[in-house]
Formats: C-alpha cells, sequence, structure tokens
C-alpha cells in the first residue's frame, strides 16, 4: 500500500515537474516591455503561475485579469504577447495552454530587474606610472573596465571600480560598463582628456614624467 502510493506520487510528481518546465528564461527592464518569444493564433490562454490572465478566441482578445488591463497586448495578426510597463512584480513563469496541447511547449521565467544606472568616471591621481580612473555607479551593479574587446577588471555588485592606465596606453581607447542580466550601459573615457593631460602629446608625456602624483 505505501509502496504504491510513494510510486503514485512519484509519478504525479514527474507529470507535474514535466508540466512546469521552463522553455526559455527571458528578463526584462522596470518600465521597459517585452513580447513573448511564442505566438499564439489558436484557440487558448495565457497564464501567469496557475492564474488565467487573457484568452484569445475566434481571433478575440481578451484580459481575464483586471490587473493586465492596458498592460498587456495581443497582436491579431502575429499573435504575439506583449507585456508593457514592467514591474519587478511581473516576474514569475507564464504559459500557454491551448486546445492543441502546446501548454508543455512554451513556457517562459520572466526576470524583470530595475534598470541599469548609467556609469560615471572620474579621474583619482596622475603619476608618472600613468592616471588613476575610477567608475562609479550610484546603485551596486556589476561594472567591467574594457580596453578594446579586452576585460581588464570587473566586480560584481559593485559601486565602483578602479584601473590603472600606464603613461604608455594612454592613447589607447578605454570603457566602464555597468550591467546586469538584463541590460547594460557603458561610457567611453577620452583617457587623455579625463587626466588632463589633452595639450600635445610631448607635453602630456612631459607632465607626467615631472609629476609626483598632482
Ligand atoms: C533558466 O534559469 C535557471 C536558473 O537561473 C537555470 O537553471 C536554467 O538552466 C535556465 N534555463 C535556460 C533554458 O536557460
Ligand atoms: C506591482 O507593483 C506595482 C508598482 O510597483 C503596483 O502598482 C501593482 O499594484 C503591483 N501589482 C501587484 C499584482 O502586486
Ligand atoms: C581592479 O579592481 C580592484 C578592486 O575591485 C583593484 O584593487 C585593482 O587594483 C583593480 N585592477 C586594476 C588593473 O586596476
Ligand atoms: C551589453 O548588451 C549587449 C546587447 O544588448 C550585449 O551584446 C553585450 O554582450 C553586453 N555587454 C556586457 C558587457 O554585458
Amino acid at each position: 500500500m505505501e509502496t504504491r502510493l510513494i510510486f503514485i506520487s512519484l509519478c504525479l510528481g514527474t507529470i507535474l515537474s514535466a508540466a512546469e518546465e521552463v522553455k526559455e528564461n527571458l528578463t526584462g527592464v522596470v518600465g521597459g516591455s517585452i513580447t513573448l518569444p511564442d505566438p499564439l493564433l489558436e484557440r487558448g490562454f495565457l497564464l501567469y503561475g496557475p492564474e488565467i490572465i487573457a484568452s484569445v478566441r475566434n481571433k478575440v482578445f481578451q484580459i481575464e485579469e483586471e490587473t493586465y488591463l492596458n498592460k498587456l497586448l495581443w497582436d491579431t495578426e502575429t499573435g504575439f504577447f506583449t507585456i508593457t510597463d514592467l514591474q519587478r512584480n511581473n516576474s514569475g513563469v507564464y504559459r500557454f495552454d491551448s486546445k492543441k496541447g502546446r501548454s508543455l511547449k512554451s513556457s517562459y521565467q520572466l526576470t524583470v530587474y530595475d534598470s541599469v544606472p548609467p556609469p560615471a568616471v572620474k579621474a583619482l591621481s596622475v603619476s608618472s606610472d600613468g592616471c588613476s580612473l575610477l567608475c562609479s555607479v550610484d546603485r551596486e551593479a556589476t561594472l567591467l573596465w574594457f580596453k578594446g574587446e579586452q576585460i581588464l577588471n570587473q566586480s560584481s555588485s559593485a559601486s565602483s571600480l578602479p584601473l590603472t592606465v600606464n603613461t604608455e596606453d594612454l592613447r589607447s581607447s578605454y570603457r566602464c560598463v555597468a550591467a546586469n542580466p538584463a541590460e547594460n550601459k557603458t561610457l567611453t573615457v577620452d583617457v587623455r582628456t579625463k587626466c588632463g593631460l589633452n595639450s600635445t602629446e610631448s607635453e602630456a608625456e612631459n607632465k607626467i614624467r615631472h609629476c609626483n602624483s598632482c
């Protein structure tokens, strides 16, 4: 008896977890919008977790859950759903349920992130070794320093990240990137201008050579 119960609950567990299997991870940004990657053209439902939020029948779209009025759109021609003005509490599992049993195939885990803060860069010090820069953001994000395509320094959940540019590299192109899983923002830095060395090349090099931490 007990073994049979265990067997039944194991089977049930397998079926349920198969039904809950997430097909795709989606990310969005607060205030932005997202279009679910698959269309629904036949008769069916869109669910958020266990809750039916919209239905499509004979090409007629109906919102079933009031909070999605003016928020959830459906394109009559293409069958694609778009969720607009995303908020963090719109994160969760969305899936389709339709007569043709597509519910198992189309489910999405949406995670909505705060938009990434724009990075700012300032020079900390100039010395004979080069120039020391600090990239900062006003909310924590992943910060990265790039020289071309090469990552020079990075830190996750950071509010600032330093970088020292050697004298011989002053003319290279650097950028600081603030990122989260949903988006990123880039600031390209002209190191010579940022470090106050934007005179002729020889003057700049002279200034560095004769400067002890100015
Ligand atoms: C979605 O994200 C989860 C958790 O981060 C991960 O375990 C899973 O493999 C991801 N699925 C896909 C299809 O990338
Ligand atoms: C989600 O959050 C927004 C604002 O952050 C709020 O107006 C809305 O009522 C919340 N919705 C739910 C279902 O909690
Ligand atoms: C990278 O950042 C760390 C702090 O997170 C700092 O100590 C280190 O000097 C930086 N590296 C370079 C090359 O600037
Ligand atoms: C920034 O976003 C673009 C596309 O939005 C992506 O191709 C790129 O890899 C991202 N860069 C970083 C450093 O996350």
